[in-house]
């Protein structure tokens, strides 16, 4: 895959350990959807570093007043991209609780791999927060580049997006479809195979989080 300056790979040996865990078929339902809210939490730390709207406010140590920074209150609205990406907002919500959540719900057509709507609630204002959306999976990117889009007609300038996983096809359509959105990755598999699924991956991300199979 070219180089995208809109792209982070984290390949980080902290994440990584917990993909390992989490690719085992052998993995629990529990287990996975701990993994996943951890993960989310680690990529968050991270994907928060540039771009959050911040305020000054003063605080009076046992030593003396000084400056700080803290993150603007309601500066951050979470949109997961249903099913899979409701596994991720605790993730978030562990950092910053009073997050609003927006949500968008698509599936994949099992036929033409092509993302279909189902539902669609934004919070009121999400125009002018930082908008995180995420999803567990990054395959074509027909989902993701669908949500972006959503997003952007609804006039939302400041978007990131969070994937656990993505498939080279995936990360290169989105980063050159929106290059003004930062997208993370966890890691970065090999491939996609022809029904669209990650390889190596960790199967559907969906049904492993709820059960459905
Ligand atoms: C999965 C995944 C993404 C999408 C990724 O969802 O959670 O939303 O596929 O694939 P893409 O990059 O090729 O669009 P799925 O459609 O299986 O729905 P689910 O979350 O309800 O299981
Ligand atoms: N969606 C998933 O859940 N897994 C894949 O490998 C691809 C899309």
């Amino acid at each position: 895959m070219k180089d995208f300056n809109n792209v982070t790979i984290f390949n980080h040996p902290l994440i990584n350990h917990k993909i390992a865990i989490l690719r085992n078929e052998n993995t629990s339902m529990k287990e996975f959807r701990e993994l996943i809210e951890e993960i989310t939490t680690l990529m968050t730390f991270e994907c928060l570093r540039e771009g959050v709207p911040t305020v000054d406010v003063e605080v009076q140590t046992p030593l003396e007043l000084c400056t700080q920074q803290m993150v603007k209150d309601n500066a951050i609205v979470i949109v997961p991209i249903l099913r899979a990406g409701l596994g991720m907002v605790n993730g978030i919500h562990v950092l910053f609780p009073s997050a609003r959540v927006g949500h968008i719900g698509l599936y994949r057509d099992e036929e033409t791999l092509e993302p279909m709507e189902y539902y669609c609630k934004l919070p009121k204002g999400i125009e002018e927060k930082l908008v995180l959306v995420v999803d567990p999976m990054l395959a074509t990117g027909g989902s993701a580049c669908d949500a972006i889009e959503k997003l952007k007609q609804r006039g939302c300038k400041n978007i990131k997006f969070m994937a656990v996983i993505g498939a080279p096809e995936g990360v290169s359509r989105v980063a050159e479809a929106h290059p003004d959105v930062h997208i993370f990755v966890s890691t970065l598999d090999r491939c996609l195979n022809e029904h669209g699924y990650i390889l190596p991956g960790l199967g559907d991300a969906g049904d492993r989080l709820f059960g459905t199979k």
